[in-house]
């Protein structure tokens, strides 16, 4: 198993050892809640890095005061067995006062990202997020990082923040792990009924409707975008909140294929609110175009 600590001292004790001994850190903030996808990241880790970190803290501030903070899933033991297959050397599990000690009163903003996709759905997440962030960074100061595409607007706001604030942290995105059938792994996709999780799939296969055209020359946005909204609309037990092509530098919306192009889609299935993307390539953007 590997060690576990709550407290900032005991972690920044095994981190000095750590480092005492010249090894590379990686980490791998969580929820808790872990599936293959944090297992993806974690064995990213591992393969760089010779102490891999991981820490697992249900973050409040991010959560919106209709939004399932008290019901999201807690599985502590799998967790740990999950990080230890995965190749975690330290896990990291704070309390909310370790995080958040009485009279702390200091958050961290990106403000024009946060405020955009899905910003617009849930105004004050962003601010939790990056604040959290900012201070599982600060307390273990990896060396990299490890973010899943999955959430593909956290992971660009994060990146802008370390960033903005000189963190000497490299930031890295590991690509997002799939169901068979396309559905992006996600803790949340425990709460899903048997028919839910059918209509679920609706959502990667919109994205991958859309990469596909565009991969195949389809430069009219507006219109496919229009027809994909329209057939998630009509999947039984699917409310969507947005389906938008944008700069994946910017989340400005493009009217026309180019480079960096990002497709991402919100929508509840019954109750759940799911999210998921996917980077679109033009063919006169694709490796053997370019070749
Ligand atoms: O992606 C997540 O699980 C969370 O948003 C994170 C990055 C661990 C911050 O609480």
């Amino acid at each position: 198993m590997p060690t576990v600590v709550t407290t900032i001292e005991a972690l920044r004790e095994q981190l000095a050892a750590a480092r005492a001994l010249g090894q590379r850190v990686g980490f791998v903030p969580t929820m808790g809640a872990l599936h293959a996808g944090h297992a993806s990241l974690v064995e990213a880790a591992r393969r760089e890095n010779d102490c891999v970190v991981a820490s697992i803290f249900v973050n409040p501030t991010q959560f919106g005061p209709s939004e399932d903070f008290s019901r999201y899933p807690r599985t502590l033991e799998a967790d740990l067995a999950l990080c230890e297959a995965a190749g975690a050397t330290l896990v990291w599990t704070p309390t909310v006062d370790v995080m958040y000690p009485p009279g702390d009163q200091t958050i961290v903003e990106v403000e024009q990202l946060a405020r955009l996709l899905e910003g617009r759905h849930r105004p004050t997440h962003f601010r939790g997020v990056t604040t959290v962030v900012m201070k599982l960074l600060l307390a273990v100061i990896p060396d990299v990082a490890y973010f899943g595409q999955k959430d593909f607007q956290q992971q660009l706001l994060i990146r802008t923040m370390v960033r903005d604030l000189f963190l000497p942290v490299r930031i890295e995105t590991c690509a997002t792990v799939r169901e068979v059938d396309g559905l992006a792994l996600s803790s949340r996709n425990r709460y899903l009924s048997g028919v839910e999780r059918e209509s679920a799939r609706s959502l990667s296969q919109a994205l991958f409707f859309v990469r596909d055209r565009i991969a195949a020359g389809e430069r009219q946005l507006e219109p496919l975008v229009n027809e994909v909204l329209a057939r998630l609309w009509a999947t039984p037990l699917v409310t969507p909140d947005y389906f938008t092509i944008v700069s994946a530098n910017t989340l400005e919306p493009v009217t026309a294929p180019g480079p960096d192009m990002v497709a991402l889609v919100a929508a509840r299935v019954g109750s759940t609110r799911l999210i998921d993307n996917c980077l679109l390539v033009p063919p006169e953007n694709s490796p053997t175009a370019r070749s």
